[in-house]
């Protein structure tokens, strides 16, 4: 009786482990038949009713139906498994042998970019470039630049002085002054960097801006050749020939000295925002080399002359790519400078 009872239990739970579709339905015939109150507990708390006899073999019986349904539900476990990742493993499938995906590509920043154009250029005509420290001594900014300590062209320039008397240069010419000591002459140079003023921030005025300071020292120097080489790097800088004009215009350390402007590029002349009407933009003062600055930095002017230039740097970004706000260029902006 119990026999044939047992026989149909397996063969049910069995049945029920085959069919089930989901995880889920095998829990639920795994707690049926083996759970704690499930069929087979039942059976065997119906086995103290046997005849003590029948009792060993019903029981090993049972226990053989048990091992066999926990087999099954195992096996069948395991193929749930198996499914499972087979499915994942099609869904995160990858195939290794795309191309990977290129470096974003990254551009240099403009004042970079037009500053290694003047560079190269420069060094195609004989120039050495030179690197002086944002940090001065008093005398290399002003004094050695025939601009002593009483000289009012000093007002024109709102320095940053530091408590040890040092300042933050207010322009590449102190470059000057180190190149002539280095080298000496005969000595082409030029002085890319940064300089800094105290200045009230607004779209056309930075604390902190970039200039490019070039001097040529030989025999025989004339504004002819200094024109020469300013024509040449406005050139290289707008890619076509530029209308140049030179004024006079007031530097210490030149004489003559000169403002050279360029007719606007934006609207070749005629009038427009960017030249504020006038037709010209001052880009590049220029001049001479006054003899007191040679002789201050140990070159006879009786046998030595030159010429000097301090080329606006971030003013020329500015005109190449008609940048209307001087504090972009220092922003770090990406969306600024994603453009260049
Ligand atoms: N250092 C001057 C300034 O920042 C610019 C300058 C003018 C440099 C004339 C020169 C020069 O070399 O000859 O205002």
């Amino acid at each position: 009786m119990l026999e044939t009872t047992l026989a149909q239990l397996e063969a049910s739970a069995q049945e029920r482990i085959r069919a089930s579709a989901t995880a889920d339905e095998l829990e639920a015939a795994r707690v049926e038949a083996l759970g704690r109150k499930g069929t087979l507990a039942q059976l065997s708390k119906d086995m103290g009713k046997l005849a003590p006899e029948q009792r060993a073999a019903t029981g090993k019986r049972l226990n053989a139906v048990k091992q066999a349904l926990e087999a099954a539900l195992e096996a069948r476990q395991g193929e749930f498994a198996g499914q499972a990742l087979k499915a994942r493993l099609d869904a995160e499938w990858i195939d290794l042998t795309l191309p990977a995906p290129g470096p974003r590509p990254a551009s240099l920043h403009p004042l970079t970019e037009i500053q290694s154009e003047l560079e190269d250029l420069f060094i195609s005509m004989g120039f050495a470039v030179l690197d002086g420290p944002e940090v001065e001594t008093e005398f290399n900014n002003f004094d050695a630049l025939n601009m002593p300590s009483d000289h009012p062209a000093r007002d024109m320039q709102d320095t940053f002085w530091l408590t040890d008397g040092h300042l933050l240069r207010t322009h590449t010419s102190p470059v000057q002054v180190r190149g002539m000591r280095k080298l000496g002459p005969p000595l082409r140079m030029i002085a890319p960097g940064r300089v800094f003023r105290n200045e009230e921030v607004d779209a056309s005025h930075e604390h902190t801006f970039y200039q490019l300071e070039g001097m040529m020292v030989d025999r025989e120097v004339s504004i002819a050749h200094m024109l020469y080489f300013m024509k040449t790097l406005l050139a290289g800088i707008f890619k076509r020939d530029v209308t140049v004009r030179l004024r006079p215009g007031f530097f210490p350390f030149v004489e003559p000295g000169f403002e050279l402007d360029i007719q606007c590029l934006i609207c070749g002349g005629g009038g427009c925002p960017v030249c504020k009407q006038g037709g010209w933009v001052e880009l590049l003062p220029c001049g001479l080399v006054q003899p007191n600055v040679l002789r201050l930095s140990g070159i006879d002017p009786e046998e030595w002359n030159g010429f000097a230039f301090g080329l606006g740097l971030t003013r020329l970004v500015m005109m190449r790519y008609g940048i209307g706000d001087i504090r972009l260029l220092l922003s770090g902006d990406l969306r600024f400078l994603k453009q260049f």
